[in-house]
């Protein structure tokens, strides 16, 4: 009888892992642009959150010296965020993945790559300062996050991020545990930086995207049928990675694009949640959904997945 029970009990355990499909239902967001929304680590003890990306790496590239703004939560030149250390660890030890995003608003920041040799050195350099190899000016101090974020902006930025995806992937080999590369492009396809097409980093393989569906026409905006089109459309052609629907966490979030929870719940996420790479819901950002309570709402039916 017990044996049998145990049996049993290893089979469901198996299927719920199966079920649950790598991280379907799952719900993202942008830590680090309002110093008002809260510690990471208050953050990831809230629970709303499966995934965060620390935002942004905004200076890197073309031989410049990378740097991080984290708006007023912390000062990397004065070794201020060293703080993050424990926040990230903290994260971690309750099953969230810490993930910085590079790049952001194309109004600031300083970025972009200039050859192939410049990619692999930001490339080593992320690896040095944030992830598995060593640095003693890394300014986050010894975390080992979870991977890398590309939310690439600004005009004519789209070369050479191959070549840091591949560059990271190999070095990453001994890691111990998964590197994930994740990408945020805008709903229309393809992003103008980021791809899919030749030489773009969607095409070199992204683990997880999360799309855009802000300040763009395939964002929400009285009606869904736009926004559904595009996200079938960015399902299918990125077939191996997990999608995310990419959306404001309030009305102040983005220019457009906001949905508000019941029609999100009602009419989008059934739609989108039957393709077979549905990641969840990414929200644009932390503060802006504290300030709406939108995450708390909708994570039950984010969560839920077609049968
Ligand atoms: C960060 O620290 C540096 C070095 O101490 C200082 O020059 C700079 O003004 C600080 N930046 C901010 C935004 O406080
Ligand atoms: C936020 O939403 C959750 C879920 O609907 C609800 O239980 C909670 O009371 C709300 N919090 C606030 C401050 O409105």
């Amino acid at each position: 009888m017990e044996a049998r029970f145990s049996t049993w009990a290893l089979v469901m355990l198996l299927f719920a892992a199966g079920a649950k499909r790598g991280f379907a239902g799952s719900l993202a967001s942008y830590w680090g642009q309002n110093e008002n929304e809260g510690s990471l680590a208050d953050v990831c003890a809230s629970g709303n959150y499966d995934i965060l990306m620390l935002a942004f790496l905004n200076v890197f590239g073309n031989g410049q010296t990378p740097s991080l703004n984290l708006a007023g939560h912390c000062n990397t030149s004065s070794g201020g965020c060293q703080v993050l250390v424990s926040d990230v660890q903290s994260c971690q030890s309750n099953g969230k993945r810490v993930i910085l995003s590079l790049g952001g608003s194309p109004d600031s920041g300083n970025y972009g790559l200039s050859s192939s040799q410049d990619a692999q050195n930001v490339a080593q350099y992320l690896w040095d300062n944030f992830l598995g190899g060593s640095s003693s000016s890394s300014p986050l101090g010894a975390v080992q996050l979870d991977g890398i974020d590309l939310d690439i902006e600004k005009k004519d930025g789209s070369q050479y991020y191959p070549d840091l995806i591949t560059t990271l992937r190999s070095l990453a080999k001994n890691y111990g545990k998964s590197l994930y590369i994740t990408a945020a492009p805008q709903c229309p396809f393809p992003d103008k930086n980021l791809g899919p097409g030749d030489g773009t980093a969607l095409s070199a393989g992204v683990d997880i995207v999360f799309v855009q569906f802000y300040n763009n026409a395939c964002g929400y905006q009285g009606t869904s049928d736009q926004l559904v089109a595009a996200w079938n459309q960015w399902t299918r052609s990125l077939s191996s990675s997990q999608v995310f629907l990419g959306l404001p966490a309030s009305p102040n979030a983005a220019d457009s694009g906001y949905v508000d929870p019941t029609t999100l719940i009602n009419d989008i996420l059934p739609q989108i949640n039957k393709a077979s790479n549905y990641g969840g819901v990414m929200l644009w950002n932390v503060f802006q959904d504290e300030q709406n309570n939108y995450s708390a709402q909708i994570k039950a039916s984010v969560e839920m997945l077609a049968s």
